[in-house]
């Protein structure tokens, strides 16, 4: 079984893991939230800053934590897409130069393949197909997971990202960011029932909704115009402001992942990305399944938020299945996962093979 060593630098976690087949070998992770607290977000050159200064350090750490020298390596990963462009050149950079250096296979990873993989390190005899409810600061998308590589986008958020609402209404109740775990802290003791939300529907062209897309943005702005109204007559009710507001999304989350999965007979829901953690979504989202005999994985935290394990995973199949990508391959702002295989030639054919 290959082992692979991964870089994951697209937004503001600085990661480098080693993976064998689907062992995590180590994982080592430098988050820079602490550097961007203070700006109340991601500066994207701040981060790519952060990156080169701790790299070579990281590559170093997660070699010798897995108890193995560039020999035993058999290929070298980077996230090459989607995220912040300067910051996803530092990790790809350094992963094709370390390839070059020690004649090893290159593999481009697709950041959101990434988080698909996460699951297969907690539960790996998991096997396509399924679905992959992925909801992360910068990405809310239901995924169908057909094959290594071959993934169709069956629903996403027409607006903000599930992480990225969490964030902004916390910025507009006046927390701290990243939003995400205070207001679940914050949730506990609130009353979800205390304030009605709109769950933000998308309209079809032809009357109806779609069944699988999700809009947090009118619910930002219903949560603005409340705490707004609320301020004026006193001390806000963060605790039921922040239940009232995880419940709508938890509900809204829920209700699209378990109809798709339904309506595409598929057995099993696998989540990733940050909003993993929050716990009306597991609860929501568990009760609901379990009533439609549907089985739901939660990887555990440290490989929801951005990891290189998940990436080194995806590597490791890619490779053994002879994917490689080009020393020429270049970042990418953007890119829908269904593009996936474009990052690879195709798997020599041996003569009589
Ligand atoms: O996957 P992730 O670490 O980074 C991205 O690729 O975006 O996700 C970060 C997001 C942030 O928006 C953060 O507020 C959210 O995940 N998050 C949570 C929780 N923990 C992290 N959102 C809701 N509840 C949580 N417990
Ligand atoms: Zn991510």
């Amino acid at each position: 079984m290959a082992s692979v060593l991964a870089i994951e630098t697209s937004c503001d976690e600085t990661a480098v893991a080693v993976v064998n087949n689907r062992q995590v070998l180590s994982s080592v992770v430098a988050s820079q939230v602490a550097v961007h607290q203070k700006y109340g977000g991601i500066v994207p050159e701040v981060a790519s800053r952060q990156h080169v200064e701790t790299i070579n350090q990281l590559i170093d750490l997660a070699l010798s934590e897995a108890g193995l020298d560039w020999s035993a390596i058999d290929g070298i990963a980077a996230t090459c897409a989607p995220g912040l462009i300067g910051a996803l050149l530092v990790g790809l950079t350094a992963a094709k130069t370390i390839a070059l250096l020690q004649n090893k296979p290159f593999i481009g990873v697709h950041h959101l393949e990434g988080h698909i993989y996460a699951s297969y390190l907690s539960s790996p005899d998991l096997k396509p197909p399924f679905l992959c409810l992925l909801v992360s600061g910068g990405h809310t998308s239901l995924i169908y997971v057909k094959d290594c590589g071959i993934y169709e986008t069956l629903g996403q958020t027409r607006d903000d990202a599930a992480g990225e609402a969490f964030d902004k209404v916390a910025r507009l109740m006046d927390l701290d960011y990243p939003g995400g775990p205070v207001i679940d802290r914050l949730a506990q003791q609130g009353n979800p029932q205390a304030f009605a939300l709109p769950e933000g529907q998308v309209s079809l062209r032809g009357g109806g909704f779609h069944p699988y897309d999700s809009s947090f943005s009118g619910l930002k702005t219903a949560v603005l115009r409340l705490t707004e109204k609320l301020k004026q007559s006193g001390e806000l009710p963060v605790a039921d402001l922040a239940a009232s507001f995880q419940a709508t999304v938890a509900k809204a989350l829920t209700k699209r992942a378990i109809a798709c999965a339904l309506d595409y007979g598929l057995d099993t829901i696998a989540v990733g990305g940050g909003v993993a953690a929050n716990s009306g979504l597991r609860q929501h989202l568990q009760a609901a399944a379990s009533q439609h005999n549907l089985r739901v994985l939660f990887p555990p935290m440290k490989y929801c938020t951005d990891n290189a394990a998940m990436i080194a995973c995806a590597a490791v199949e890619h490779l053994e299945r002879g994917h490689r990508s080009s020393l020429n391959l270049g970042a990418q702002s953007r890119m829908p996962i269904s593009e996936v295989m474009q990052l690879y030639t195709e798997p020599a054919i041996h003569p009589g093979g």
